[in-house]
């Protein structure tokens, strides 16, 4: 197959992962900036051009689009998508993940649990809202926020207060979480892909610190995981529409609750930690998600293998539990 991968630098450690992966399993690996592609919108033709040159002929595309281009990658991601290109995740998908309120909403819809969640907009909301989610302390997040950062803790009522009144003066959404104290903040990362676990690991944060990313100095462990977890992640990632993903989940003594799930997950912290090839894993499900939309489509069905499909009708039906996810 010819892989093209959409990133800013090859020397990233995912990056060069999934190069090598793809290239031992005998692929042609193809690495591109996105900022360097320029879709055509054009009726009835949707085309892509990269430095000059008609880009044809890809088989596979492996966005990893990181948090500063979103809207920008996403159109290109878009563009590969119309022009019936496969691509390991679809742009629906993306956007839902990187929108931690619109993830919450959907999750609970499937009867997935999470951290009560308040979004509130205005300071008369902020008594109430404190006593919704449980707290002080409480959680406060910006929506679009990687890497812990846009992830804040108020201790306090008056710290609340002041740190939301900052963040909406600058024009910040903001959510006000439940704050989970028995997790003592450690988390759980869970790497799923087409459907299956591939590989999880416990975060725990650095000394004095309640996040516990590997970014803000977190120390992964590697985990066996216990099946509620393993059911979770899956229904996480299924409802979400993704392929491949992190899913970020919370420990508490009624099970499961899903932070948030996350389709571009670094994998140098998983890799190193669990000694689990997740680029080789992403790569192998990348072959065979090319091959079953192939299939699907001389069979006649569309180019969409459905599931993509499937994510958008079942945001507007009204769905039935999810016992497993429980
Ligand atoms: N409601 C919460 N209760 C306790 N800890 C939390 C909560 N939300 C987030 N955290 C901690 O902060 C980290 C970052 O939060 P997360 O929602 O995953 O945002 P990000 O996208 O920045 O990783 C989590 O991994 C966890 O350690
Ligand atoms: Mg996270």
């Amino acid at each position: 197959m010819r892989i093209l991968i959409l990133s800013r630098r090859k020397s990233f450690y995912s990056t060069r992962r999934i190069i090598r992966a793809a290239r031992r399993r005998s692929h042609d690996v193809l690495v591109a900036d996105p900022l360097e592609f320029y879709p055509v919108i054009s009726r009835h033709r949707p085309s892509l051009y990269y430095r000059g040159e008609s880009m044809e002929g890809i088989d596979l595309v492996i966005p990893r689009i990181g948090v500063s281009i979103t809207p920008y990658g996403l159109a290109l991601v878009r563009q590969f998508d119309m022009m019936g290109i496969p691509v390991l995740n679809n742009a629906i998908a993306i956007a839902r993940s990187r929108d931690k309120l619109r993830s919450l909403q959907l999750l609970t819809k499937r009867d997935i649990d999470v951290p009560t969640t308040v979004c509130a907009r205005s300071p008369t909301q902020l008594e109430h809202a404190l006593h919704l989610v449980g707290g002080p302390p409480c959680i406060i997040k910006m929506p679009q926020g990687t890497h812990g950062v846009g992830v804040m803790i108020a201790e306090t009522r008056k710290g609340l207060e002041s740190l939301v009144e900052t963040l909406w003066g600058m024009g910040h959404a903001i959510l006000i979480q439940q704050y989970i104290a028995s997790s003592r903040g450690r988390d759980v990362r869970v790497i799923v892909i087409g459907g299956r676990v591939v590989a999880a690991m416990r975060r725990t944060p650095a000394p004095g610190e309640f996040r516990s990313n590997l970014h803000r100095g977190g120390e992964g462990q590697p985990i066996d995981l216990e099946p509620a977890y393993a059911r979770a992640a899956i229904a996480a990632t299924k409802v979400i529409g993704l392929e491949v993903a992190g899913v970020d989940i919370l420990e508490t003594p009624s099970g499961p609750k899903i932070l948030e799930v996350n389709s571009s997950p670094g994998l140098e912290g998983i890799e190193k930690t669990t000694r689990v090839g997740v680029a080789e894993a992403l790569v192998r499900h990348g072959e065979k998600y090319v091959r079953t939309r192939r299939r699907r489509r001389r069979r006649g069905r569309g180019s969409y293998p459905g599931r993509e499909d499937a994510v958008i009708t079942a945001e507007r039906r009204r769905t039935p539990r999810l016992g497993a996810a429980r």
